[in-house]
């Protein structure tokens, strides 16, 4: 057993962006916090795209998630310039909007059946013609059959967001442990702290569980349904002017999506895999991902490839979040963001430095508690 150090009243497990999220907020509350992660920012959050893009990712059946996402989003201008404040360095939202566009007349099929989602909630699309959408973007191919204009769908640099949420929690007194957590600690039921790799201990009030798509496999954490969803992502450089904002595209029954960004960058993803966790880069998931966006944009012929990586996104079975309490007492969730980690960042950071302080998960965070999963679980047990 190593050797103990001072209790703290938070230790977030996990160092991504909703870990250093939830981590600042907490600290904002007066709670002292420390973070372990043994590479902060080198999970999700590295790969991610960082489209905040609620109404072009509207989905059937998820009306909860929405609110959740729409909620973040409305938060973002506010949380962008207090990171940047706090952090001293920009985080790049662009808030030029989105364009989603379609390819052959399936996916023309597919992108009205979308608009006609986003017009029964009352969500702001304006159906383009394959002329208007070239004229919001040039670059795009008059291939192009047509377009959705979603002008509140926005993107921010997620390394750049990262860097700057790391500096603004460590300004504001967040300890930032660079370590990896081998265990969580629980006695007489309860969870005590964590133990690091090489056994040194961390005993806290309470500790939170951010470790993405990793959430699961940490021992001594109960059972959690979050499994990784792998997403193969490529970074490119001299786009500088390609394109305005991000362009989501539908190329004969294949999502994909361009974000500019930090000047000349672009970023092109991604896939969905369920393949545990594989970091393979594989020439398939690299050739489909290309040969769409060429397809839409044939002007990423000539961008020079950076960078090609792979990562996971932590999935659940209903595609939202893990927020608040786990059952175990001291141990609370932040986990289980799958396709909107980054979108998600300032809403989750809000919501669980909030029960952190007060014990009480706010009404727009109650879906999202791990009991929905119990509940289920319960019922399909006693259903004949
Ligand atoms: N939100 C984009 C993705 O998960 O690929």
């Amino acid at each position: 057993m190593g050797a103990a150090v001072d209790r703290t009243d938070v230790v977030v497990a996990g160092g991504g962006l909703i870990g250093l999220s939830v981590a600042w907020r907490a600290a904002q509350r007066g709670l002292s916090v420390t973070v372990v992660d043994e590479s902060p920012g080198a999970g999700a959050s590295q790969a991610a795209a960082g489209m905040l893009a609620p109404v072009t990712e509207a989905a059937y059946g998820e009306t909860d998630l929405l609110r959740l996402c729409l909620t973040s989003l409305q938060r973002y201008p506010d949380f962008a310039a207090e990171v940047e404040a706090a952090g001293g360095r920009p985080v790049g939202l662009r808030t030029v909007g989105t364009l989603v566009v379609g390819f052959d007349e399936d996916d023309m099929r597919e992108l009205d059946a979308l608009h006609g989602y986003q017009r029964e909630l009352g969500l702001a699309a304006e159906r383009l013609t394959p002329r208007e959408t070239r004229r919001r973007e040039p670059s795009l191919t008059p291939r192009v059959r047509g377009g959705l204009a979603v002008d509140g769908d926005h993107s921010v640099d997620g390394r750049a967001l990262h860097a700057g949420l790391l500096a603004a929690a460590e300004a504001t007194g967040v300890e930032v442990l660079r370590a990896r957590v081998r265990e969580l600690q629980v006695t007489d039921g309860r969870a005590t702290g964590v133990v690091l790799d090489g056994g040194r201990e961390l005993p806290a009030g309470q500790v939170v569980l951010a470790l993405g798509a990793h959430s699961g496999g940490l021992p001594g954490v109960p059972p959690l349904p979050v499994r990784p969803v792998k997403g193969q992502i490529l970074r490119l450089a001299g786009a500088e002017g390609l394109l305005e904002g991000t362009v989501r595209a539908l190329v004969r029954g294949r999502h994909v999506y361009l974000v500019p960004y930090a000047g000349d960058g672009l970023i092109i993803g991604a896939t969905t895999e369920d393949r545990g966790f594989d970091a393979t880069v594989t020439a398939g998931g690299v050739h489909d991902l290309l040969h769409d966006a060429i397809e839409v944009v044939p002007g990423v012929t000539e961008l020079e490839l950076v960078e090609t990586l792979a990562r996971w996104r932590p999935g659940t079975a209903d595609n939202a979040p893990l927020l608040g309490s786990s059952g175990l007492p001291g141990l609370v969730l932040a986990t289980g963001h799958h396709r909107n980690g980054v979108l998600l960042t300032p809403v989750t950071g809000d919501v669980v430095a909030e029960h952190l302080a007060t014990g009480e998960v706010p009404e727009l965070a109650a879906p999202f508690t791990v009991d929905r999963f119990v509940r289920a679980d319960r019922l399909e047990r006693t259903s004949p």
